[in-house]
């Protein structure tokens, strides 16, 4: 049976190397591995056997994931490779037709191609802007949630911090999507990779604990700037880490054995605090040079403010859809950013700003010029 092309994914393969500024990443600069074994044991890894790891991840690894996770054990836990193997994994295991997942848009739009291919379809629910002027926000249009789950509904799929807005929903929020999915008695799932890269440094409340039928999926490609590793996970409780493990054996069988212990290494507590220090102070440092150069296109670009990752989602007042926007200012400019088409949302860009200050300033520079042609 044949699936969708997943945009997003196919434009960042085809042309992220090929730009001379790519800002689509919705990461931070990576980091490397010196500077995750500052400190730490480096024969004990060099001399580690490179043979099979357990499948679910190491317990080593998965009591550390655990404790991100308030009440989690790592019976909760299983690894995979990558937060994407973890998304596809849980949503082939949940879905089977005709029932169908509500999904949270505009978002990574993985979900929303898998509840098509292995359920019964997809139904969206938006975030909204609120506000005015200074205020403005992006916030869960609570209603709408509720008008698109239907007793069809078998999975409710959130991001929270949300991708590509930088949303975090707040406690109410959080409450109003725990509501419905219990009326519904469907399954929650809270992609919370972007969890820990807050501006304001107070790390998102988990959905954990919040419901019985809820998977966490997360990993280290974002707010822990280890996209490299490709390595992800789901909390779940233990009857379904079980079901994922028999689908997890018909993919990859285990994560990387390198990765693993690697991972390990970044979710030790205190390391794993600091690198997420580390990633807000990315975010922190690059956000106001965005923010003035956004500012120095007034009409046109419209703001409203993340809350968390290094990426804003910039509403655009021109006479031109996404995707032909952000091709002519990859052919024009050689930049890449991402259109809110991708995202299911159109006349937005999603300029991800977490490289190196100068880089970015150069690549917002370019964008400037076919801004300036067009409007
Ligand atoms: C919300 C969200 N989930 C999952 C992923 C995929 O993560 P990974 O690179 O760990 O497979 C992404 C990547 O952009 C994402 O934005």
């Amino acid at each position: 049976m044949d699936i969708e092309t997943f945009q997003m994914e196919r434009m960042q393969c085809l042309y992220e190397n090929e730009v001379e500024y790519n800002l689509s990443e919705s990461g931070v600069q990576p980091m490397s591995v010196a500077e995750l074994m500052a400190g730490q044991d480096l024969d004990a890894l060099l001399s580690m056997g490179l043979g099979y790891p357990h499948s679910n991840g190491s317990h080593a690894l998965r009591e550390r994931v655990a404790a991100f996770y308030p009440g989690a054990t790592p019976e909760n836990v299983t690894v995979m490779n990558g937060g994407s193997e973890v998304n596809h994994i849980v949503l082939w295991t949940l879905l089977e037709p005709p029932h169908r997942l509500a999904f949270m848009v505009p978002n990574y739009m993985q979900g929303w191609g898998l509840g098509r291919h292995y359920g019964g379809g997809s139904d969206v629910f938006h975030l909204v802007v609120r506000g005015s002027d200074d205020g403005r926000h992006w916030a869960l249009d609570v209603d709408e949630l509720r008008r698109a789950v239907t007793d069809r509904t078998s999975v409710i799929l959130v991001t929270n911090p949300n991708n590509p807005t930088g949303a975090v929903l707040t406690e109410q929020e959080m409450a109003g999507v725990v509501e419905v999915a219990r009326e519904a008695d469907a399954w929650l799932v809270a992609d919370e990779i972007y969890r820990g890269a807050e501006l304001d440094g107070r790390t998102t409340p988990t959905f954990w604990g919040s419901y019985d039928k809820l998977i966490v999926t997360s990993g280290l490609s974002k707010a822990f700037a280890l996209p490299g590793l490709r390595l992800g996970w789901a909390v779940a409780p233990p009857e379904l880490i079980e079901r994922l493990w028999i689908h997890h054996d018909y993919t990859t069988l285990t994560p990387a054995m390198l990765s693993d212990r690697l991972a390990a290494i970044a979710m030790d507590p205190p390391r794993r605090e600091r690198i997420l220090a580390r990633t807000r102070g990315i975010i922190r440092r690059n956000l106001p040079a965005l923010e003035e150069w956004v500012h120095g296109h007034p009409g046109v670009l419209e703001y409203v403010p993340p809350a968390a990752g290094a990426i804003a989602y910039l509403g655009y007042d021109l006479p031109i859809g996404s995707s032909d926007l952000v091709d002519r200012i990859r052919v024009e400019q050689s930049v890449l950013v991402v259109p809110g088409e991708q995202f299911g949302m159109e006349k937005y860009l999603r300029i991800g700003f977490g490289s190196e200050p100068d880089y970015l300033r150069k690549g917002l520079e370019r964008i400037s010029e076919t801004l300036r042609q067009i409007g």
